[in-house]
């Protein structure tokens, strides 16, 4: 029996957090006052389009964790606990997906380019309209604390079992060693 995560699941799970993370503090820079064009600009185009690489792989996760479900949590793990595990990681890909969703119909119905789609021809798929990215512009702002609280969470939980508990549940998904 597989212990934990196989190795695309933990591929997946590594380079999403690391860019999730990078996103965050990404896209408050970059709207903040005092900032030079250019590095504004860059900041711009590293968020769009990572974002969108985020929402691209995100679903590659979905669809190979469907089809490749990771092992049950261990059995002396009491049942409140696999449940608050099982609703975070639902909140987590809930989120993830809220923040990307909100951030592309912003840009796209706001008519900026997402330059990466653009360059493998890839067209805005929904038609301009300022009211709604303005929607969108606030619901991704607001989003991005229910995000964090839910990775607050995620990672308090994962380090307790990391550093405290040691019952190698954080090595299920770990790359570096096996427990
Ligand atoms: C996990 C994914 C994402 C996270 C965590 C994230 C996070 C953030 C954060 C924290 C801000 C700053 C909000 C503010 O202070 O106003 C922001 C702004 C922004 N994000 Fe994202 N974002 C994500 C995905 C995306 C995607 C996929 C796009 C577009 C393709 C995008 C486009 C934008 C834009 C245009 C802004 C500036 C909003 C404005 O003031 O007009 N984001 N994002």
């Amino acid at each position: 029996m597989q212990n934990g995560y196989r190795i695309p699941a933990r591929v997946l799970h590594w380079s999403l957090a690391i860019a999730i993370i990078v996103m965050l503090p990404v896209g408050g820079i970059m709207v903040s006052d005092g900032l030079d064009r250019s590095t504004q600009n860059a900041l711009f185009i590293l968020h769009k389009n990572l974002g969108v690489l985020i929402l691209l792989l995100m679903v590659v996760r979905l669809i190979y964790r469907a089809v490749n479900p990771p092992a049950p949590l261990p059995a002396h793990m009491p049942a409140w606990q696999k449940n608050a595990a099982g609703m975070t990681h639902i909140l987590l890909y809930v989120m993830v997906f809220f923040m990307t969703i909100t951030g592309y119909v912003r840009v796209s119905m706001g008519g900026f380019p997402i330059e990466a789609l653009g360059a493998v021809g890839l067209h805005p798929l929904l038609p301009r309209n300022e009211a709604i990215a303005e929607i969108a512009k606030s619901m991704h702002f607001y989003g991005r604390y229910v995000l964090l609280a839910v990775m607050a969470l995620h990672i308090g939980a994962a380090l307790h079992h990391a550093l405290v508990l040691r019952d190698g549940v954080f090595g299920r998904i770990w790359p570096f060693w096996r427990t």
